[in-house]
């Protein structure tokens, strides 16, 4: 399944939701932990990568991680290749994928990064907090059929792994 919201509140909602007691999650956008201490009560027996690239995360994530063993938070920018190839590295399934660059933040580069990340990881459920996605999602309509059961798009199979990657390099650093 994958889930668009734009409101901080309904995104820890549909955290509650969706998230299981050994789940695996990789959070983007993790800022200083608050949903990630939400992810962290609901997954005690999983394991949480959540990865940010502000300077303000590592003090109150070091702390979150006291609290919780299962927890490893990782500085680094999620539109880098060298970022998903660490994270692909650590873990050997990925249950859910939570991607929250900012609600308003620049959509294509939001949707890049869920593209690529879930077609590299698979994961079950996919949630993105970001407004033009939830606007586009819901102004849009078609008349063909094209459905992903899980959190990612079935319909590009494993277009996003690996050496489409590359092209993650090209990116403005000021995106
Ligand atoms: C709205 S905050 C996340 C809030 C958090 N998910 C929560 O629920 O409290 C967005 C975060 O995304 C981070 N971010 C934006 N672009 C990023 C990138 N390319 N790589 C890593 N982190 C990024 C920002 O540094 C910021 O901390």
């Amino acid at each position: 399944m994958i889930k668009i919201v734009y409101d901080i509140k309904i995104y820890r909602e549909v955290l509650k939701d969706i998230i299981k007691t050994d789940d695996v999650v990789v959070e983007l956008g993790c800022h200083v932990g608050k949903s990630t201490e939400i992810i962290a009560n609901l997954s005690p027996q999983g394991k949480i990568i959540s990865l940010d690239k502000s300077p303000e995360s590592l003090g109150a994530m070091e702390a979150l991680m006291e609290k919780h063993s299962q927890l490893e938070f990782m500085e680094g920018d999620v539109r880098l290749h060298e970022t998903l190839e660490d994270v692909a590295k650590k873990i050997e399934r990925c249950d859910i994928l939570s991607v929250d660059l900012g609600g308003g933040y620049h959509p294509d580069t939001t949707f890049k990064v869920f593209f690529i990340w879930s077609s590299t990881l698979k994961p079950r459920d996919t949630i993105i907090r970001n407004r033009g996605l939830l606007d586009f999602v819901q102004s849009s309509s078609t008349q063909e059929i094209m459905e992903s059961k899980r959190g990612w798009l079935e319909s590009s199979g494993d277009d996003g792994i690996p050496k489409r990657l590359k092209e993650l390099k090209m990116w403005s650093t000021r995106l």
